[in-house]
């Protein structure tokens, strides 16, 4: 644990929304009259068609939730069109370009202008209620508005990152049976083009099922077109009425699915429904970010991630809140981007991901002292464990020493944030997500599966439902079962580890599965292997995450080639090239070390556990190696082992 300071609430936080006593008192509420909390605050935060009779019901031990049964609303009436009678006018999102020169402030009337137009698209080409749409799109307004417009009209939106390559595209439209897919010729990051229609068009030669494929014309480069299938985005949202009548939807319809990565196996379509996630998400970006009226709030992650869907788009709109959406990336033209973007814009809030603090971090303060931030304040922090020297500096330099961090911990699959400080009421420990969001119900468990009682370290879980859980995998239901709630029964498995100390501050260690997390974007081991090994001269592979300085974890790899072939740098250069198709750029391997063999028990699983340590360069302890069938080739492996920079 940390040897930090602690930064109590600083006096201009006194009047937040919620102080430590408010905090107290409506945390334990939340968890002995659970139901009459959420029906307040689903009260309080939506609006409905038709009210619920049931706040929650189902078997949590199966991964069970209905929410707010009964109820009926509309997600984009509920972030668009109630607002309107109070601000028609004022800004709902500010767009800042990739090029800094470009600019754009969207109001609440022009949003629902927009949104409307592009339902009726949707709706004329037949998409209707329940069907899947895949988004692949740049950071532009035009991807907000296709989300918001497949929840104005009931269709199941399924973002897919733009950084995602082809087959990533395919696998997922497939998964999910898109049959329309909304995406932009090309997408503009840090300077560079990126050939979105093209992938798109890559990928849909595997998907025949699609009928639609709408581009909004961004770079105006030439594109191939299949006539009847492609339309473009601008003369279609011109045909078509400026009004569209949302459809209404149960509480537990589905909103959206969003691919993750987990130990094994493909990515899997994690599914939210309507009511509990809109609810959550309203609640927790209120409250976290200590939200006011006529605030600028910029969450940097990319609308392909969970982060985006929540605190870009649906926390803030639900909210009535203005919120900023950054084309490019932290680092172009230079490492002072991100600071003009608070001062051209005034930003309130910022919150970010470790990653990008450590990059900013190690390029030192002239970028940053070069502007004001003094409309900034509060700073948030998001996606991975925050090492205590990136957050002293975020609070010190960034923040000027004035400006809360929230270091909130959740997942895909939780929809909302679960453990964070809140600004008015939580004493700052650098380093630790701190203390359970209303109505979360955490535990920590040993080997065993028993609860730790007070401080010590163990297996994070959650004990009882929340609104915005996770509801299924698309198409496997029990997947979702066996993955969450099966290794410790009654209770939701997180898949991190975490240590509460003796104040209960929750710190997370990260994750205990196979599961990586490389610059705060999750990836399964075994997505990498499988690419790995579809190259014709690689036997086999195993890959494991060691410590970055930068991205938080990297990319190590054991790679044993067929017999007879030799290793060599362009078989290296193909290996990386391949899990960049296959995947994408985030999954590039930064070390591959050639092994002969991998170490193995008699029962042939590899012992990953060794793997890690000679990766993490800790050769001294390797532990018990007596049940590998070879321990030689331990021997090997360290001899020959990479020290990653
Ligand atoms: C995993 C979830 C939360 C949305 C973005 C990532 C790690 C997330 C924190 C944090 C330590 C964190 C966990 C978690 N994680 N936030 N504040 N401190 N670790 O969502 O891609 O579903 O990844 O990210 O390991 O399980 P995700």
């Amino acid at each position: 644990m940390s040897e930090f300071p602690i930064h109590p609430v600083p006096p201009h936080f006194a009047d937040a929304h919620i102080n430590a006593k408010t905090y107290a008192a409506l945390y334990q509420r939340s968890i002995d009259d659970r139901d009459g909390f959420w029906a307040d605050m689903a009260t309080e935060f939506l609006s409905w068609d038709q009210p619920w009779h049931t706040v929650v019901e189902g078997d949590f031990s199966k991964g069970e939730a209905r929410w707010f049964g009964g109820g009926k609303l509309n997600v984009s009436y509920n972030c668009i069109d109630r607002h309107l009678p109070e601000r028609a006018g004022q800004t709902a999102l500010i767009w800042e370009g990739d090029n800094p020169a470009d600019s754009e402030h969207i109001s609440y009337s022009q949003l629902h202008e927009r949104v409307c137009r592009l339902a009726n698209v949707l709706r004329a080409r037949g998409v209707g209620k329940g069907d899947r749409v895949c988004i692949y799109m740049p950071m532009i307004p035009e991807a907000a508005y296709a989300m918001l417009a497949c929840a104005r009209i009931g269709a199941i939106h399924s973002v897919v990152f733009g950084g995602f390559s082809p087959t990533a595209i395919t696998d997922r439209i497939l998964d999910a049976d898109c049959r329309t897919v909304i995406t932009a010729d090309e997408g503009r990051r840090g300077g560079k083009v990126v050939p979105l229609k093209t992938n798109v068009d890559t990928a849909l030669t595997s998907c025949p099922n699609v009928h639609t494929c709408l581009v909004v014309r961004v770079t105006g480069s030439t594109q191939a077109w299949q006539e009847g299938r492609d339309i473009w985005y601008h003369e279609a949202t011109t045909e078509v009425a400026r009004e569209c009548s949302p459809e209404l939807m149960d509480a537990e319809d589905p909103l959206f699915i969003l691919y993750t990565s987990g130990s094994t196996g493909k990515p899997k379509g994690v599914l939210h429904t309507t009511g509990g996630y809109l609810l959550q998400a309203a609640m927790t970006f209120k409250y976290t970010f200590d939200y006011r009226e006529g605030e600028v709030f910029w969450c940097t992650a990319d609308v392909g991630w969970v982060t985006g869907h929540t605190y870009i788009l649906y926390g803030p709109l639900a909210n009535g809140a203005i919120s900023l959406m950054f084309e490019g990336v932290p680092t172009y033209p230079d490492a002072g981007r991100c600071w003009e973007i608070v001062d051209k814009h005034q930003v309130n809030t910022f919150y970010t991901a470790p990653t990008a603090i450590r990059a900013l971090h190690a390029v030192g303060d002239a970028p940053v002292k070069r502007s004001s931030r003094d409309s900034l304040r509060l700073l948030g922090s998001v996606g991975e464990p925050i090492n205590p020297e990136a957050w002293e500096w975020y609070y010190r330099v960034v923040g000027d020493s004035r400006c809360p961090i929230v270091d909130t911990w959740w997942q895909t699959e939780t929809g909302a944030q679960m453990i964070t400080p809140l600004p008015g009421a939580t004493d700052l420990k650098p380093g630790a997500a701190s203390m359970p969001m209303f109505g979360v119900e955490l535990a920590l468990l040993d080997e065993g599966g028993a609860e730790i009682e007070g401080a010590g370290a163990g297996y994070l879980v959650i004990k009882s439902s929340w609104p915005s859980q996770i509801r299924t995998i698309y198409g496997d239901h029990q997947r979702m079962v066996e993955t969450y709630f099966s290794h410790y029964p009654g209770y939701y498995f997180t898949g991190d580890g975490a240590t509460r100390d003796q104040d209960g501050y929750y710190w997370i260690t990260g994750r205990v599965d196979d599961v990586l997390n490389i610059s705060g974007h999750r990836m399964g081991t075994a997505e990498i292997e499988s690419a790995l090994v579809l190259h014709e001269d690689i036997a086999e592979a195993a890959v494991v995450g060691y410590p970055h300085d930068i991205k938080g974890q990297g990319i190590y790899c054991f790679v044993t080639p067929m017999d007879g072939v030799e290793p060599s740098e362009s078989l290296r250069a193909e290996l990386v090239a391949l899990c960049a198709t296959e995947i994408g750029a985030i999954a590039k391997p930064d070390v591959i070390q050639w092994a002969p063999g991998l170490p193995k028990t008699r029962s042939g699983k590899i012992m990953r556990r060794i793997l890690r340590k000679i990766a993490e360069n800790e050769v001294g302890n390797l532990g018990d190696i007596s049940t590998l069938a070879d321990p030689s080739v331990v021997d090997h492996l360290v001899a020959n082992r990479v020290h990653p920079e």
